[in-house]
């Protein structure tokens, strides 16, 4: 498993509700400098007032990256951390925070919970957000602040019913490291304000092998392999058409609903309490 790597440092371990470890596990350097240098590259002259169309909460519309070209490689890499026991979803963008945004991320759980696809209030086109176990994310770019806080977990890693934002555990993520924490919500976590430079986050989901809900391959399956073969032949808006291409629809979010859900002007609890509720069965 990868928390049983030597370079794994267990900032807080305990198993979930699930009964699957977890905790918020730091993989210190994990990317090398020339791979952050890839990313920062592919970003140098990206306009931060472009939106991204698929968000039900706004607060994530401007902070979304276009695809990038050289993520497919590094999500290779992280891949290879958690193989063979669990996998993530393709996911060819990142998170862009900086000063001027004037505000860290919101807390929040990755999950809602196995099975709890009703309370959903982000657009989960992979079918996996109620099956996950983990959230893991690679940070990028040179930046100050943007420390990751987990209100239920103390500074010792034990779960609590929360100790307050000031004495709860932090996390300074660096340049180059990647994070993985539990899903639910004793490892609900939220950002601290950015107060210099740009702070990218590779943000993923990850599931057990055999819980992908089939939507796309498993890393380093035949199918996989075949799916991405034409990779050096194809621009990246064509391999990024066959990789981040669902093998099938979520119906709770299918472009007509999230175009429903988006004219209703809810965020949050409010758009699930309002429209999800007929995905209880799912
Ligand atoms: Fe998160």
């Amino acid at each position: 498993m990868f928390y049983d790597r030597e370079d794994c440092i267990k900032a807080s371990f305990f198993p979930d509700d699930y009964g699957t470890p977890s905790g918020v596990f730091i993989f210190k350097g994990f990317f090398t400098d020339e791979e952050c240098k890839m990313v920062e590259d592919a970003l140098k002259d990206y306009d931060l007032s472009d939106k991204y169309k698929d968000t039900l909460i706004n607060w994530y519309a401007n902070k979304v990256s276009p695809p990038l070209q050289p993520i497919h490689q590094l999500w290779e890499k992280a891949s290879e951390l958690l193989y063979p026991e669990y996998v993530m979803h393709p996911q060819a963008n990142v998170l862009i925070i900086t000063p001027e945004m004037n505000e860290g991320m919101f807390t929040h759980s990755d999950s809602p919970g196995k099975g709890e696809c009703h309370r959903l209030s982000q657009v989960d086109v992979w079918k996996t957000c109620c099956e996950l176990d983990y959230g893991l994310v690679g940070y990028f770019g040179d930046f100050e602040g943007g420390e990751i806080f987990y209100v239920n977990i103390d500074k010792d890693g034990n779960r609590t019913d929360g100790v307050g934002e000031e004495n709860c555990l932090h996390i300074k993520p660096e340049r180059g490291d990647l994070v993985i924490h539990g899903a639910f919500a004793p490892h609900a976590h939220g950002v601290k304000p950015v107060t210099s430079g740009r702070r990218y986050a590779f943000s993923n989901f990850v599931l057990k092998a055999e819980d992908n809900p089939g939507t796309f391959y498993n890393y380093k399956t035949p199918e996989y392999y075949d799916q991405i073969k034409d990779k050096d032949k194809l621009s990246l808006k064509e391999f990024v058409n066959i990789w981040m291409k669902p093998l099938k629809e979520n119906p709770q979010f299918s472009r007509d609903r999230i175009e429903k859900y988006q004219a209703s002007g809810l965020e949050g609890p409010e758009l699930s309490d309002k429209f999800m509720g007929e995905f209880k069965e799912h």
